[in-house]
């Protein structure tokens, strides 16, 4: 900044004279009075060192025109401002022109009408000029001025947020105070305005929101001085890469010292705000986080005084020394109502203390009064001394981890989260003697029970007969899921298209074995047509299932509710004269084992693809694990459970008959071994123990089966007795990985990636759960633009390290499920 003025002072004729000679079309940075930009399909600004561009342009698949600014140097035209988001140019004869005052009028040429313009600024400029910065910024100012801003793109942001941009209230030239914030569009072709926004809402300790309409949607809560109360992880992803400066009325996104990755925020038109990075490697845009991606990420879905548990189920829970207000929605898993006070508070006789709740999102601070000048110690003080006063937290996290400041809540206490892993913030909440004991008083334990053996022991009972007459009907009998039909309350709305079976019959040419894709676990798959052309893969379910129909609709339902871009979808049922079936969208590429262990067509998957499906195989295994309404583990995750697209994208299949994690529960033990050998963790061979992370070994292995082209079973290296991961393993060590690449794969691939996915596999097969990264993290690593894969943790010994121990331990523990390498079950399991 202070380089360019020094330039434009100095140099200031000179330049004037270089932009009006080089004029519009070869990319000045500059518009003046009489050089309009037109829309001529060559115009545009270029920011000074050609980071940004100005232009005409239309988003994909609309014709309008908009004056906007992109990214100059990203291949997929990424628009980061619009001037006339919400009144497109019909024509192309658009012309952006500056008039002598410095005014900016955006003039439709064919109609002559005034499309957009900027407000006319009193005292007039005298010798004003238009400049597109080098952070994106659009400004308008004296020419003499280089830093005093007269106008600037900044104040007006569309659904982006970039370094450099504020949000939050500004006071203009005029003295006018605006409220800066961003709007999604109205859809991917219609930037106007949409329908969710981002901003600061400064009431109370001032909090950033995404708004629906007017009604907040999700809350990022307040800054604590190293975090958003409702971003904690975004505090240890930070490193440089995102970079706040909080003032009280606004919060202004810095330009990163360390980081050159190219980061932007999102409003995005589905909901979603996310943060977004750009892949040179890969060329394309990555979300690496969003919200809302959980039910703890709507607003009060805990109601006042409850807390939520992003990993729990269910997710609502009351404050110590509080009650459901209203115990049978609470049980039905509605916690709307939220919580009331077990005990009243003595405030007079000064009885009252306080119970620590750590790892928190502080409840919402719009009504709650701050003072930083305080000490924590002093908070407490003046909270006990207060009888309004409900609860009281740090408003300033040190570097240190140590709290000062005060927050004083005088209200019920709302939209709190709790998160595990060492998150989040403590908070004190005021409660009366007899509550601050950990017991719960009888009264309310014993309605609790009551309300517990009302609602569980039905439950139970159904659920213990379907296992009855699973185990009588047929071991290997497959359909699953009889219970958890309480999760549903609220979904009624979401209706599954029910298929006629006389669509079906004509769309599979009446089960023809000609149509016939496969024979799955659970019955034969077929390809059909429908009539209006669209492909699907028809899952007949053999006879085995005695489960009504509201039943199995129920549950299907609840399958269709899983929709990622990297899960196959569901589209619907067919429940008619004794047959079920599951109707999903087709996959043209049929199972990733079929192309990738192929000694032919596994050179249909260029690196670049096997890097893609990789990292696709990762985003639908985090949406199971943590961003879908239910966890789900999907405990048969191999190649031939990932499908492919025409465009090779995959999509992980059989996740619906995966187990549904319920209860408190992050591990489960099963008695019954169930996946396919060489996918499956060494805890959940040798001891049945599964959890998110025996996923991520499985998923460890795909990856390293998608750099070597090997199935993890069919190398042995006979002298070593190693399997593939001992093999990957022994030539890591000894640094000669690059070996291993599949043949298949050619010369042409990126060393780097291939070392990265060989030491992220490692990591994810190591021995321990604990070692294993979460997918979460696995995801950051495969996308973190830190180009030093010495950042990642050296991995340690993978589980299963020689083949021979692996098959024994495991053979002794079910023989059955080892017997063949693609038989895959899934059991009965309720909760
Ligand atoms: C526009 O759509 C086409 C085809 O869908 C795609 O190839 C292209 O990358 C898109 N461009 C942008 C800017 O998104
Ligand atoms: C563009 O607009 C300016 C100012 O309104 C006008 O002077 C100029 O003639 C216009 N140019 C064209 C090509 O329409
Ligand atoms: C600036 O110029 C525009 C167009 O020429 C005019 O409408 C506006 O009134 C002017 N503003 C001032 C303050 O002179
Ligand atoms: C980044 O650099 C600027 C100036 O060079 C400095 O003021 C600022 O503190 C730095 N920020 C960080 C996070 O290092
Ligand atoms: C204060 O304590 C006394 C004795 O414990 C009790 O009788 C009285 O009701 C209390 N006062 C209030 C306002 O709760
Ligand atoms: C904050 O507390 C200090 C010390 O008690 C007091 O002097 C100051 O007025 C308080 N500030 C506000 C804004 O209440
Ligand atoms: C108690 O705290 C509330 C909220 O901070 C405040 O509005 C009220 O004035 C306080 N009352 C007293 C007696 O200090
Ligand atoms: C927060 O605490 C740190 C360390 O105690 C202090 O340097 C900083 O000024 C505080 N920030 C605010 C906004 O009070």
């Amino acid at each position: 900044m202070r380089l360019r003025s020094f330039a434009a002072v100095v140099f200031f004729p000179l330049l004037l004279l270089a932009a009006t000679l080089v004029a519009i079309c070869s990319g000045a940075d500059r518009l003046a009075p009489d050089l309009p930009l037109l829309d001529d399909g060559a115009s545009s600004l270029v920011s000074d060192s050609g980071r940004f561009r100005l232009g005409f342009f239309s988003p994909n698949g609309s014709v309008n025109r908009y004056v906007g600014v992109w990214y100059a140097e990203i291949p997929v035209q990424t628009v980061v401002w619009i001037a006339n988001r919400e009144q497109p140019v019909t024509s192309r004869f658009g012309n952006l022109s500056m008039t002598r005052n410095g005014t900016l009028v955006l003039v439709d040429g064919s109609a002559s009408a005034v499309i957009w313009s900027t407000a006319s600024f009193s005292p007039a400029l005298v010798n004003p000029v238009a400049q597109l910065l080098d952070d994106g910024n659009f400004v308008v100012r004296e020419e003499a001025e280089p830093d005093g801003f007269a106008w600037q793109s900044f104040d007006f942001l569309t659904d982006t947020f970039i370094p450099g941009m504020m949000l939050g209230q500004r006071k203009l030239r005029t003295g006018r105070i605006i409220d800066i914030k961003m709007a999604s569009w109205a859809s991917d072709i219609d930037p106007a305005p949409g329908r969710y926004s981002f901003g600061l809402d400064v009431q109370g300790d001032p909090q950033l929101f995404l708004w629906y309409g007017t009604r907040p949607h999700w809350r990022a809560g307040s800054w604590n001085g190293r975090w958003l109360s409702g971003v904690p992880e975004v505090k240890d992803r930070s490193d440089g890469l995102v970079d706040f400066d909080v003032e009280p009325n606004q919060v202004t996104y810095l330009p990163s010292n360390k980081s050159t990755a190219i980061l932007r925020w999102v409003v995005h038109n589905s909901g979603h705000l996310q943060l977004v990075v750009w892949l040179e490697t890969q060329r394309a845009w990555n979300v690496i986080w969003y919200v809302p991606k959980d039910l703890c990420d709507s607003v009060s879905s805990c109601g006042p005084n409850g807390y939520c548990r992003p990993s729990s189920s269910p997710v609502c829970a009351c404050l110590q020394g509080f009650h459901p207000k209203n115990p049978r929605n609470w049980e039905l898993l509605d916690g709307s109502d939220g919580c009331v006070r077990t005990t009243t508070l003595d405030c007079q006789n000064g009885t009252d203390g306080f119970w620590l709740q750590s790892g928190t999102k502080l409840p919402d601070t719009a009504r709650a009064t701050v003072n930083a000048s305080l000490s924590l110690e002093q908070c407490k003080e003046l909270c006990l001394k207060n009888c309004s006063c409900r609860a009281y937290a740090a408003s300033n996290i040190s570097s240190s981890g140590s709290g000062s400041g005060c927050i004083i809540w005088a209200t019920d206490l709302t939209d709190i989260t709790v998160y595990q892993g060492g998150l989040g913030q403590d908070l004190y909440v005021k409660l009366a003697a007899a509550d601050l004991a950990s017991e719960p008083s009888p009264n309310h334990s014993l309605r609790k029970y009551m309300v517990v053996m009302l609602v569980i022991l039905p439950l139970a009972i159904i659920f213990l007969a379907c296992v009855a007459y699973f185990i009588w009907r047929k071991k290997r009998s497959k359909f699953i899921l009889c219970v958890h039909i309480s999760e549903n309350a609220e979904e009624k709305n979401l209706e599954l298209p029910l298929f006629d079976l006389s669509t079906i019959r004509d769309a599979t040419d009446n089960f023809s074995i000609d149509n016939k894709l496969g024979e799955g676990g659970f019955g034969p798959v077929y390809k059909g047509k429908l009539e209006d052309d669209r492909e699907i893969a028809v899952k007949r379910l053999s006879n085995a299932s005695t489960q009504g129909a509201a039943e199995f609709k129920n549950e299907v339902t609840l399958i269709a509710k899983l929709q990622h871009r990297n899960l196959v979808r569901l589209l619907g049922c067919c429940i008619q004269g004794g047959e079920r079936m599951l109707i999903y969208e087709y996959m043209a590429n049929g199972s990733l084992d079929a192309i990738l262990f192929d000694e032919h067509q596994g050179a249909l998957l260029d690196w670049t693809k096997r890097y893609k499906i990789i990292l696709g195989i990762a985003r639908g295994l985090l949406y199971l694990h943590h961003d879908s309404r239910l966890r789900i583990i999907h405990r048969d995750l191999k190649a031939s459970n990932v499908l492919l697209d025409k465009e090779m994208n995959p999509k992980i299949s059989d996740f619906g008959m995966a187990r549904i994690f319920g209860g408190e529960e992050s591990e489960a033990n099963t008695k019954r071994v169930v996946g396919t050998y060489g996918y499956m963790a060494p805890e959940y061979v040798m001891d049945g123990i599964f959890s998110v992370k025996s996923d991520v070994y499985s998923f460890g292995v795909l990856v390293l089966e998608m750099v070597t082209g090997q199935k993890n079973r069919s190398l042995s290296h006979t002298k070593l007795q190693l399997n593939l991961l001992g093999h990957i393993w022994m030539m890591w060590k000894q640094g000669k990985c690059l070996d291993l690449v599949d043949k298949n794969v050619g010369r042409s691939f990126s060393e780097d990636e291939v070392l990265r996915c060989a030491k992220i596999g490692l990591l994810c097969v190591q021995e321990s759960p604990i070692d294993r990264p979460t997918i979460s993290s696995v995801l950051t690593m495969l996308g973190s633009m830190e180009d030093d894969i010495s950042l990642i943790p050296e991995p340690k010994q993978p589980g299963f390290f020689s083949s021979a121990d692996s098959y024994g331990n495991s053979a002794m523990r079910d023989p059955h499920s080892l017997a063949t390498e693609r038989e895959s079950f899934t059991e009965l399991e309720g909760r």
